[in-house]
């Protein structure tokens, strides 16, 4: 009797010691799961997606606030152009494209120059055009912010085929242009002649495009249908031979009529009057034909810019005298 109370004694502090062990085991695993679930709300995709999103809504709500404000009020940061180095042969042309940064930058305005423009000139939408063989750098800057410039190499081959005098382009029958060269109508000078149309609307002046750029192969055709016509002689006094004509600079316009009498209408006056106001001169004026080498072309204006057309128009002078420079066929 005493070795089975014993016994019994035995077994129960065995199976209360289990007991605490099991307790013990529980505790550990409320713990644990409890520690899951606080790891869970804190990285919980749901808590944290709800926090971000609502973040992410603040700062869009916030930028779109920044947009409103200050939209496209950036400062220009960064030029990149598509290309840093151009190739070309005397009277060819290249253009590199031009990215500015900031994209919203309200001023993208760009300043092209050249660093030696008996190589290469530059107009101001970039267009390099290679004047005689050599090395120069052609620079845009930024307008907004000038201190940000990308630079691109230029390098011309091949002999001088384009002349300029004191920077404008000749083109008469001395001075010619390559077959090869086709810049088509100059945006500067087109921007100009439609701003000249527009004023000459407002004073009840209707004036009108009849031709402008003309290639080489255009001309070609129109001289040699003139020169069959009327024979070279006469076909010389009024049309130029191919690689001779302003209109391949892209510079020269003809409005409205082709006829000599068109210097006597009020839109003819007109021209005559104002054209240098935005940059235009009459190019082969009457009594000129001994010097430009054509007769009379009230109708024909060549661009040269506000400065040196006005300049021109004071002194009276066609072309060839204003600048000393001949214009003869050699043979
Ligand atoms: N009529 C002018 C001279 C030309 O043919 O270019
Ligand atoms: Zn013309």
């Amino acid at each position: 009797m005493k070795r089975f109370l014993v016994l019994t004694l035995v077994l129960v502090i065995f199976l209360s010691s289990c007991r605490v062990v099991e307790s013990d085991l529980s505790a550990d695993d409320t713990q644990k799961e409890t520690e899951s679930e606080v790891i869970e709300e804190t990285t919980g995709s749901e808590t944290i997606t709800e926090t971000d999103s609502e973040s992410v809504t603040d700062m869009e709500s916030e930028s779109e606030e920044d947009t409103t404000v200050i939209e496209g009020d950036y400062e220009i940061e960064k030029i990149e152009l598509d290309k840093y180095e151009v190739s070309i042969k005397a009277g060819e042309t290249d253009m590199p494209m031009v990215t500015m940064y900031p994209d919203d930058a309200s001023n993208k305005g760009e300043i092209w120059e050249s660093s030696d423009e008996s190589v290469a000139t530059v107009n101001h939408y970039g267009k390099i055009t290679g004047v005689k063989a050599g090395e120069c750098i052609v620079t845009v800057t930024s307008e907004d912010n000038p201190s940000v410039k990308a630079e691109v190499k230029v390098t011309v081959s091949g002999e001088a085929s384009l002349t300029y005098v004191n920077g404008i382009l000749i083109a008469n029958k001395t001075y010619s242009l390559p077959e090869s060269y086709s810049p088509g109508i100059d945006r500067t000078a087109e921007a100009a002649l439609n701003k000249m149309i527009s004023a000459a609307k407002d004073d009840g002046i209707h004036l009108f495009i009849k031709s402008g750029f003309r290639s080489y192969g255009t001309q070609k055709t129109l001289y040699n249908n003139y020169v069959a016509r009327d024979g070279v002689d006469a076909a010389d006094r009024y049309s130029a031979r191919p690689g001779h004509s302003e209109h391949q600079t892209g510079l020269a316009f003809d409005l409205n009529s082709l006829d000599q009498s068109f210097g006597e209408t009020k839109e003819g006056k007109w021209l005559a009057e104002h054209c240098h106001e935005y940059g235009f001169i009459i190019r082969y004026p009457k009594d000129k034909e001994e010097v430009t080498g054509y007769m009379y072309e009230p109708w024909h204006v060549r661009y040269l810019g506000e400065d040196v057309a006005k300049d021109v128009y004071e002194s009276g002078k066609c072309l060839e005298e204003y600048l000393g420079i001949t214009s003869e066929y050699e043979n």
